[in-house]
Order: C-alpha cells, then sequence, then structure tokens
C-alpha cells in the first residue's frame, strides 16, 4: 500500500461575484489528477505558474477539500473522516512554503515555534518541549543557541531551517514542499537541499515537492508529476521525464533555461521570466 494515493481529484474556484452576488465562473485549478507516493520516496510535481501545483498540495493536507475525488493517506480516507481524526493525522503530514517569512509567527521565538505542536498535540512537559526543540535545531543545523530568536533576527535560509524543525518535530512521514528553496540565495539553496535529503533517507520521509526547477527536480525526485492547466500531462521517473519526455509540453519545460524569478516580501512573483 502507498503512503499516499490520490485518485482523480478535481477543485474549482470561482472567480469573484457578478452584480447580483451570484458567483461568476468555476474555473478549474485541478482536474482529475491521479497519483501515489511511496514511503520515503519524492514525487516532484512541476508544471509552469498556475498549472495548480500548489492547489494540489493543500488539498493532500486538506487545507483546500477537492470538489471531488478520493485520497487516501496510509490507508485513511482524508476526505471522510472528522475533524478530530483529522487532526491526528496532521500531525503526520506537514508542510513547508516557499517563503518561511510569512509561514513563522513573528511574535513566537525559535523555540516556541518548534516546540508549539508538542504542545498542541502531546503532553509532554515544558522542559522537555524545550529539549526536543534544542535537539531538532541541532538536526537542521542552525545550533540550539538559536533557541531564543525571534524570526526577524535571521536570515532566509536559517528561517526555512526553523520551518523545517518544526514541522518535523512530530515525526511526520510525509513532508508538502512547495517551492521550498526557491525563495532562498543560490548560496544557501543547495545547502538546504542537502538537508532535505539527508533527513529523507535518515527519517524515511516522503516529500511531494512542488518546484519550477527542473534542474533541482533531477537532483531531488525519484518521480516526476508534469501538470499543465490543472492536469497530469504525463508522469515517470526522473530518467523516464528528462530522458525521454513523452510530451511536447515536458520538453518544452525542459527546454526551458531556468532563471531566477524575482520575488517581492510575500512571495509573489514580481515578473515573470520563467517563460525564456
Ligand atoms: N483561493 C483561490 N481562489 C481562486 N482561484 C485560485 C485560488 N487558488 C488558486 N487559484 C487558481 O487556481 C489555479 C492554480 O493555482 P495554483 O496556485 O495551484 O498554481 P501553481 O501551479 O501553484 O502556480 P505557481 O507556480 O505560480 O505557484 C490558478 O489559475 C489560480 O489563479
Ligand atoms: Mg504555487
Amino acid at each position: 500500500m502507498s503512503l499516499l494515493d490520490v485518485s482523480n481529484v478535481s477543485k474549482s474556484f470561482s472567480t469573484g461575484r457578478d452584480l447580483l452576488g451570484r458567483p461568476k465562473q468555476r474555473l478549474p485549478a485541478v482536474h482529475d489528477v491521479s497519483f501515489t507516493l511511496d514511503r520515503g520516496e519524492c514525487l516532484a510535481v512541476v508544471g509552469e505558474s498556475g498549472a495548480g501545483k500548489s492547489t494540489l498540495g493543500r488539498m493532500v493536507l486538506r487545507l483546500i477539500k477537492p470538489d471531488t475525488g478520493r485520497i487516501m493517506f496510509d490507508g485513511v480516507d482524508v476526505l471522510r473522516i472528522g475533524a478530530a481524526e483529522m487532526r491526528r493525522l496532521r500531525q503526520r503530514m506537514q508542510m513547508i512554503f516557499q517563503d518561511p517569512h510569512s509561514s513563522l509567527n513573528p511574535r513566537m521565538s525559535v523555540a516556541e515555534a518548534v516546540a508549539e505542536p508538542l504542545l498542541v498535540h502531546t503532553d509532554l512537559d515544558r522542559a522537555a518541549r524545550n529539549r526536543r526543540a534544542a535537539e531538532l535545531l541541532d538536526r537542521v543545523g542552525i545550533g540550539r543557541r538559536y533557541l531564543g530568536r525571534y524570526p526577524a533576527e535571521l536570515s532566509g535560509g536559517q528561517l526555512q531551517r526553523v520551518a523545517l524543525a518544526r514541522a518535523l518535530t512530530l515525526n511526520p512521514s510525509l513532508i508538502v514542499c512547495d517551492e521550498p528553496v526557491a525563495a532562498l540565495d543560490v548560496s544557501v539553496r543547495a545547502q538546504v537541499l542537502n538537508l532535505l535529503r539527508d533527513l529523507q533517507e535518515e527519517l524515511g520521509l516522503a516529500y511531494l515537492f512542488v518546484s519550477h526547477d527542473l534542474a533541482l527536480v533531477e537532483v531531488i525526485a525519484d518521480r516526476v508529476l508534469v501538470m499543465a492547466a490543472g492536469r497530469v500531462v504525463e508522469q515517470g521517473t526522473v530518467g523516464q521525464i528528462f530522458q525521454e519526455p513523452t510530451e511536447e509540453y515536458t520538453r518544452r519545460l525542459l527546454a526551458a533555461i531556468p532563471v531566477p524569478v524575482p520575488r517581492d516580501a510575500s512571495g509573489q512573483r514580481m515578473l515573470d521570466a520563467t517563460r525564456s
């Protein structure tokens, strides 16, 4: 049994309202997408901007509810369970985002941010929580001396490591990584990627790894899901997709030269430089 088994999920968003307050139009963001992900495996989701990658990642964690389809996580039908069971399941599926500034609470110290999931989900006492936070900070390469710091005092790479430590607090088996290194300096990118790979191996983590950067995908992923306009164009192993893509769309993606895309503070693209 796969860790994650997604079948035929679709999601449409309505685009604003007309003068009478009726939703104008339902635009499909994700249409009839199916895939599986095994324990310890990394599946990359690639495709141009607006392809539906983030929507798909969020649906897997039930942060967005699909209109139709089924999502099985470790044999549990994620869309049919109640809130209490979902809370328990959430411990095992985590997400890290492109912009750690927005995913970490600026008023929480690093220690509080990393230990918070323990406060919410376990009855460990304060000392035990802090011990675990210290271990995790050591593990992600920041070091426990940063426990008392606040997000504003850390670099982007350090913040992403803190976000990762927080994601690891409850020993997840799946992490959805949505462009986790896209906002980082090129020099820091490789370090955070290496950390992700080491952790994957050490902890048997599975990643659903959303990325624009195909050079990076080739390094980190086992398999690749190519999306365009909400649909799966093709999927296969890294070898298949990179060496013998069957679809013209994939060939165009592969041919595009990766250019760093400038982002503003909220992580939005400042201009679309992804197309050559
Ligand atoms: N909350 C929302 N309300 C309305 N439309 C949305 C919402 N979220 C996403 N969409 C639309 O769904 C489509 C897919 O968006 P999504 O964010 O999943 O794309 P993406 O592949 O992650 O793009 P990017 O690479 O730019 O991050 C887009 O057309 C987007 O405008
Ligand atoms: Mg996205």
